[in-house]
């Protein structure tokens, strides 16, 4: 395979493997998800455009941080089919995470302050926990570790 210069506009998938760092059979799995698209050669051959790359690296970094491939695929129809996003289309797709992004981080932030303290799961396996959730009564809010899901807005994922 030859390796793709910065001037090609259109790579083929094994160019695209290699510049993006993503395995072909995943982006196959992209492409069959509607995440990417392609046009065929007259041999039948995959040709992306450049801009995949872009759409590539949002993908596997959006599930690095566990957004649902169904939620990027919804963001990513945002943007315009048959042409090279601009920034202002790049804007309009960040603006969608924002919320989901900034609650991400308020909680893996809470994770990282205060998970040495009784989150309310029901376990009483923490030896303050006897005070801090007496016979599990937080349990009777519902499933799932209470102290935490309470100071979230959006609640279980
Ligand atoms: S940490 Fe589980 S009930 Fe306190």
């Amino acid at each position: 395979m030859e390796e793709a210069t910065w001037d090609q506009t259109e790579l083929s998938v094994g160019q695209l493997a290699q510049r993006s760092g993503v395995a072909v059979s995943a982006l196959h799995f992209y492409e069959r998800q509607n995440l990417i698209t392609s046009r065929r050669t007259a041999g039948n051959q995959r040709r992306y455009r450049r801009d995949t790359l872009r759409r590539v690296a949002m993908i596997r970094i959006a599930q690095r941080v566990g957004i649902p491939l169904s939620q990027v695929s919804a963001v990513l129809s945002l943007l315009p089919d048959r042409r090279t996003p601009t920034r202002k289309d790049w804007e309009r797709v960040s603006a969608c995470w924002q919320a989901d992004l900034d609650e991400r981080i308020r909680q893996l932030q809470q994770l990282r302050d205060d998970f040495t303290d009784c989150v309310g799961c029901g376990c009483l396996s923490i030896d303050r926990c006897r005070m801090a959730n007496p016979h599990d009564e937080l349990g009777t809010q519902g499933p799932g570790p209470r102290r935490l899901l309470t100071r979230t807005s959006s609640g279980p994922r």
